[in-house]
């Protein structure tokens, strides 16, 4: 096994040669790739269920803890206005992250939360009996129970539109789409196969029939473009933590004229201009959705993702998550035995396979053993899987901190599975 930390990495010519090589000063900035598992060193393949934190995320959370900070927008000291000046931060930076302005970015816990706000939120005043809505065959359960349960209530109804070779076609949605569909509910990148979704095109056929968008961004904030103007997105939802940021924070972009359609979910402190004894004025913009007191030593955390982000640039980071997808997606598919799980046009961040003959957990926990850190199972996208005829699958998924030579060892600890556990 070559060496795959820090100063002691093997030179990679071959990985340079298809643009491959580590991103300039990425992977020291990340103290758990030190780390070794099972006496070897880590390989790191499952950012695309949470991302590793760089070392400025850590110090951010920790300069919240160490050196205080009051409560958002209530406490009446310095350190009150050191929170607020944080939280206002992130929602600026989350602004330039999806190309958005500041009064779009509605803070939350993360994708699930903002799709269920959605749902909840805008969805259950907007839908009536006869309404459709269309979801594609790759969303994860996070964009489709929150749409069936509100289709159930409104007595909607829930269409889904096919998958051909785990990538969704605009034309299928084309065909689908109705004057009832009322909302067309799509992932940016599926978790499953890593297609990158034509949700511009998309988003523009479901406008034309007077359809929202709302986009599942989990996976694509962090590999795509999130550019909601450019997607033509209504809502779009994404995790911090998976774009290097601390667990249980994120976004849900809501364009302003979505806003004026939404109720808040969870109503108490923070959302009000003033209660009296019988009635209440809530405040406009996206507080109106964020009652409680915010997550400060997120926002900082998430603010410190961000910057980090920005060091390496958008055009950099999407590149590189394409072309390790699709350089993992074919060299995995050399090896006799595997089988690489869709063929969607456009793969980026993520790849799934199947070996043939061996269960997808027993060869993670192979995988495990030689350093190499994937998911398996169903991915919490199982109608997915039975579209795609799949029972279960292995999921390698990179992040900025990976490269060529990640590549090779998924490979090559593949390769040593088949050997050991006898598959064809
Ligand atoms: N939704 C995350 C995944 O696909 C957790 O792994």
């Amino acid at each position: 096994m070559p060496q795959l930390n820090g100063s002691t990495r093997v030179a990679d010519r071959d990985s340079a040669a298809h643009g491959l090589s580590s991103l300039p000063g990425v992977r020291e900035a990340f103290p758990a790739l030190s780390e070794w598992i099972h006496g070897e060193p880590l390989v790191y393949l499952d950012s695309a269920a949470t991302a590793l934190k760089p070392r400025g995320v850590a110090d951010a959370v920790a300069r919240v803890y160490l050196h205080g900070a009051g409560a958002v927008d209530r406490s009446a000291h310095t350190l009150g206005a050191r929170a607020t000046t944080l939280v206002d931060r992130v929602r600026t930076d989350l602004a330039e992250l999806l190309c958005a302005s500041v009064d779009e970015i509605i803070l939350t816990r993360g994708t699930t939360d903002g799709l269920n706000l959605v749902a909840m939120g805008w969805a259950r005043s907007r839908l009536h009996a006869g309404d459709e809505v269309l979801v594609t065959a790759l969303e994860h359960h996070a964009n489709l129970l929150p749409w069936r349960r509100a289709c159930e209530e409104a007595g909607a109804r829930l269409v889904t539109v096919p998958t051909r070779d785990g990538d969704i076609h605009a034309d299928d949605v084309a065909r689908l789409l109705t004057p009832r569909t009322k909302l067309v509910a799509l992932t940016h990148v599926s978790n499953v196969t890593g297609a990158e979704l034509p949700v511009a095109k998309i988003a523009a056929l479901a406008h034309a029939v007077g359809a929202a968008v709302v986009v599942d961004g989990a996976q694509g904030a962090a590999v795509s473009d999130a550019d909601v103007r450019a997607l033509g997105a209504d809502f779009y939802a994404m995790s911090g933590h998976k774009v290097y940021g601390p667990s249980s924070t994120g976004a849900l972009f809501a364009s302003r004229a979505r806003q004026a359609e939404m109720t808040p979910v969870t109503l108490g402190g923070g959302i009000a201009l003033r209660v009296s004894a019988d009635s209440a004025t809530l405040r406009d913009g996206p507080q109106r959705f964020e009652s409680g007191s915010p997550n400060v030593e997120g926002a900082a955390g998430l603010s410190a993702a961000l910057a980090f982000l920005q060091t390496i640039g958008k055009h950099a980071r999407i590149a590189h998550a394409r072309r390790l997808a699709t350089y993992a997606a074919e060299e995995l598919a050399r090896i006799p035995g595997v089988r690489v799980v869709g063929a969607p046009a456009q793969r980026t961040g993520i790849v799934s396979f199947v070996l043939e003959g061996v269960h997808a957990h027993d060869v993670a926990t192979w995988l495990d053993s030689r350093g190499v850190a994937v998911r398996a199972g169903r991915v919490c996208a199982h109608p997915a899987l039975d579209a795609l005829g799949e029972r279960e699958i292995v999921r390698a998924s990179f992040g900025v901190y990976n490269d060529g030579q990640c590549v090779r060892a998924l490979c090559a600890a593949v390769q040593s599975v088949k050997k050991t556990l006898g598959a064809s």
